[in-house]
């Protein structure tokens, strides 16, 4: 029930993948409101108010999912033989590295930068003198974690987009190992 097996994924794996693809979700329809909508729209400042926030709680779920499918790894559902399995692996493989490079990237830039990280008002990284900060850290930050965000966001509807191909296209109740 807890643990992935031959024929499903259990329970933690389903609730950290769901939880993520929501919280996902949030942040993307706020980045997309604001780009569409603009700064000021009520839809995208509703949306990324808590934007650090949330993508904080978003980079803990992941290293948890991470943890969790190594852990699983002999016992998930086996890989499908072909072209398609493989192509299946490296798409997840990229999204998971993605996943892991986006708010880490955030999170660097936090961590060198003047202004400090406090999340619900819990500290993380202090506030740091001009003199202090960490331009290397701040500059990974600036210039790749919204660019990896995007190019993260296509992976996903690309996966998004395979799993309804299996469901409608394939029929092969692929979608039932996650959802059913
Ligand atoms: C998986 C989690 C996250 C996702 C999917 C995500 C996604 C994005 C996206 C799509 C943008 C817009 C980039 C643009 O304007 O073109 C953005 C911007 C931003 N994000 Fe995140 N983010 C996440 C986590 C974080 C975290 C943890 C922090 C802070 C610690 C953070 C801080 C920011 C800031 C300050 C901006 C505006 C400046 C910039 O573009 O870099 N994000 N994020």
């Amino acid at each position: 029930m807890l643990w992935d097996n031959q024929d499903r994924y259990g329970a933690v794996t389903r609730t950290l993948h769901w939880g993520i693809a929501a919280l996902m979700a949030w942040q993307f329809g706020g980045m997309l409101s604001e780009s569409l909508l603009g700064d000021e729209a009520p839809l995208a400042v509703a949306l990324t108010a808590n934007h650090t926030q949330v993508g904080t709680i978003l980079f803990v779920l992941i290293v948890l999912r991470v943890v969790w499918a190594a852990v699983n790894r002999d016992r998930r559902p086996p890989r499908r033989a072909g072209l398609l399995g493989h192509a299946a692996r490296l798409g997840h493989v990229a999204l998971y590295a993605l996943m892991l490079a986006v708010p880490s990237a955030a999170l660097l830039r936090a961590w060198g930068g003047e202004r400090g990280f406090a999340p619900f008002g819990f500290q993380i990284f202090a506030p740091r003198a001009p003199d202090q900060v960490v331009k290397t850290a701040t500059d990974i930050g600036s210039n790749f974690h919204g660019e990896l965000a995007w190019v993260m966001g296509v992976l996903i509807l690309g996966h998004i987009a395979m799993a309804l191909f299996h469901q409608v296209v394939l029929r092969d109740r692929l979608l039932r190992r996650m959802a059913g």
